[in-house]
């Protein structure tokens, strides 16, 4: 409805109508307020103001009747407020099981997207229509901010860390992608563009850049190439823990803790092996910092997580519905 007021971003995605629904409601709220306070202020001022220099107001003792109106009206306003926010926010954070993955590093200042199948990205995503797309951002130096207003989508990417955020575009188009987190002299220019296709065209692009090496086939490679195969055997002993079905597990640690084998603690695991130790095991893996780039270390925790659900022979994750294109995979 606001498509044709220039600054307002067109609805193109299943958050857009709900944020919005919500935004509005805030403004109207606020608006209305003000303006019946402002009212106020300006009536009470004329009504009771003082005629004659020996004017003496009544005493007043207070209402009971008044101080529970000014109460109980404002806390159901917040309370349809706080449970409103939160319902958006639950359904904004939680990512739909079938959501296809991309993985997202930020840099000064570019974007790097790869998808799970392989392909990679610079300054652009391409995803289907009507499809649940899920992001999993890091940064590679300094805090940045992924943000499409188009789908009121706005997540941070900090370094070390991974951030989720999903979205599910319900028009095709190309859409505004910003970096919405200052982060040096060419933030601005941290710009780049969502093109959301037709599923059929989007499965010919896929297609278009080749039988590609899926993230998860990389993560492998690289595994065998950093010699992380060496330790990190069923059968390697004390060396280091194996792998297979780690992702989402519990992990004892040396030190009594438990910690969730999630993105975040892999990445950790690579990047500072001593900082959390698997129980039963001597901190001897040396660290991979700077060995290995924010986009490799996303193609090994893709194999790591591959290893979950391992077939008896391959090692490629299973593939959301939209990604298994015809050719998409080795
Ligand atoms: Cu990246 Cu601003």
């Amino acid at each position: 409805m606001w498509s044709g007021f220039p600054l307002f971003p067109e609805q193109a995605s299943t958050h857009a109508g709900r944020v919005d629904a919500l935004y509005f409601f805030l403004i109207a709220l606020t608006a209305f307020f003000s303006l019946l306070i402002g009212f106020m202020v300006i009536g009470f001022a004329i009504r009771y103001r003082r005629r004659s220099p020996d004017d003496r107001p009544p005493a007043i003792y207070g209402s009971l009747a008044l101080e529970l109106t000014w109460t109980i009206i404002p806390l159901g306003i917040v309370a349809v407020i706080f449970f409103w926010s939160a319902d958006v926010y639950l359904s904004l954070n939680r990512v739909p099981k079938d959501a296809i993955e991309v993985h997202v590093v930020g840099k000064r200042w570019m974007w790097k997207v790869q998808h799970i199948t392989g392909q990679r990205e610079i300054n652009e995503l391409h995803v289907p229509v009507g499809v649940p797309v899920k992001l999993t951002l890091t940064s590679e130096d300094v805090i940045h901010s992924f943000f499409i207003p188009a789908f009121r989508v706005k997540k941070d990417a900090l370094p070390a860390r991974y951030t989720t955020a999903w979205f599910q575009a319900t028009k095709p188009g190309r859409y505004h992608l910003f970096c919405a987190e200052y982060c040096g002299t060419r933030h601005s220019n941290m710009i780049g563009s969502i093109v959301v296709m037709e599923p059929a065209a989007f499965q010919a692009w896929l297609a278009g850049g080749g039988p590609g090496v899926s993230l998860a086939s990389a993560g492998e490679k690289l595994f065998q190439d950093l010699a992380c195969v060496t330790c990190h055997k069923a059968d390697s002993g004390a060396r280091g823990p194996a792998l297979d079905g780690l992702f989402g597990r519990p992990v004892a640690l040396a030190d009594g803790g438990t910690v969730t084998a999630d993105e975040t603690y892999i990445r950790e695991s690579i990047v500072a092996p001593s900082a959390k130790v698997v129980a039963g095991y001597q901190p001897i893996m040396p660290t991979f910092q700077g060995l290995v780039s924010e986009e490799q270390l996303l193609q090994l925790v893709a194999y790591v997580r591959s290893l979950k659900a391992k077939a008896p022979a391959a090692g490629a994750p299973p593939a959301p519905p939209v990604a298994a294109a015809p050719g998409a995979r080795p």
